[in-house]
């Protein structure tokens, strides 16, 4: 077949895009993922998706030989099961209960006619990176996609570092303080915890509490609790503005995202690793998880390793989604 379906399944929308042999990506579709209304309904959503970039690309749904989805979650690859994934669920008498063991492969397979493969959110974008953007003509490489959750991706000679379960380069989840304490996403050490999202804003909102100046003040416009006004976005552009309680925020991020980085760089002795997601495009994060990268990873085993941002941006997951379902045709 001379085409494949590249489908990014995030928490709130679902992206899928036809892309032919030459990654030349022929129409796109968007729709509401409808991630917490229980899997019959993210089933048709994507399938929506995959119709309507069918569409927009003017192709016939015949000629799309398969469908690759990345997944935020533990997917089990060559089962086609969703393991667990916090973000999709149902809600059963009021209460929210999250995918565990949902077979989503089979249910789509069956809706669509098409065979499907999928994999977790960050190991596809790291697979698109390595394929097409930030690690071309490398077979080692670490990412790390930073944004509402931390996920990761490990490439090792080439193929996707999956485990026994398909669970294996959650760096996200690893463990950079003393890891006392629990939130419900775990002991506060995790990386996401303290580098995540939320763990941007809190940081930033708990420096204002004591009443410092910063530019910042100008978004707090209500009685609400700060992080309410906060973003991590809003934040890199104060500090771009040169204000000193963002930038140090984003440095003390930076340098937490930095032991990430030089604990991985010790384990994989990767040729390249990529930082992704928005706020790796803040200079100052980034800048500053370089910094302790370098300071904290054996030097000789670091000399390897570069360490650059992601290139496909937005298209990381329906990029990453194509090369899997092409690799699934293989
Ligand atoms: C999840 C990962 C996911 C990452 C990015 C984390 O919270 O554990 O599976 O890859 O978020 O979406
Ligand atoms: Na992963």
């Amino acid at each position: 077949a001379p085409y494949v379906v590249g489908v990014d399944l995030g928490g709130t929308n679902v992206r899928a895009a036809v892309i032919d042999r030459n990654e030349k990506l022929l129409g796109r579709a968007e729709n509401s993922s409808e991630a917490k209304g229980g899997v019959a309904r993210t089933v048709a959503a994507i399938a929506t998706a995959v119709r309507n970039a069918v569409k927009a690309a003017n192709v016939s749904i015949d000629e799309i030989g398969a469908i690759g989805v990345a997944v935020p979650g533990h997917i089990d690859v060559p089962a086609g099961m969703v393991r667990w994934a916090p973000n999709f669920g149902d809600y059963v008498d009021g209460t929210y209960v999250p995918y565990k063991d949902v077979p989503l492969r089979e249910l789509v397979e069956k809706e669509l006619g098409i065979a499907m493969v999928m994999d977790n959110d960050a190991n596809v974008a790291a697979l698109g990176e390595f394929r097409y953007g930030a690690g071309r003509g490398t077979r080692h490489l670490v990412m790390f996609t930073l944004g509402t959750g931390i996920g990761g991706g490990i490439i090792v000679d080439g193929q996707v570092l999956r485990g026994a379960t398909g669970g294996a380069a959650e760096v996200g989840h690893i463990i950079i303080a003393d890891g006392k304490g629990s939130s419900p996403n775990g002991p506060h050490g995790r990386l996401e915890v303290l580098a995540g999202r939320d763990g941007i804003v809190e940081r930033a909102a708990l420096k204002m509490e004591s009443g410092r100046d910063t530019l910042l003040w100008r978004h707090i416009t209500g009685p609400e609790a700060l992080q309410q006004f906060l973003t991590p976005k809003l934040i890199d552009q104060a500090a771009e503005e040169g204000d000193a309680l963002a930038r140090e925020v984003l440095e003390e991020i930076g340098h937490f995202v930095g032991l990430g980085i030089a604990s991985m760089v010790n384990v994989f002795n990767p040729e390249v690793v990529v930082l992704g997601g928005k706020i790796s495009n803040s200079r100052t994060l980034f800048d500053a998880a370089v910094r302790t990268a370098r300071a904290s990873a054996i030097g000789s085993i670091l000399a390897a390793a570069r360490i650059v941002r992601a290139e496909l941006g937005d298209d990381a997951g329906i990029m990453g989604a194509s090369e899997l379902a092409w690799r699934e045709m293989a």
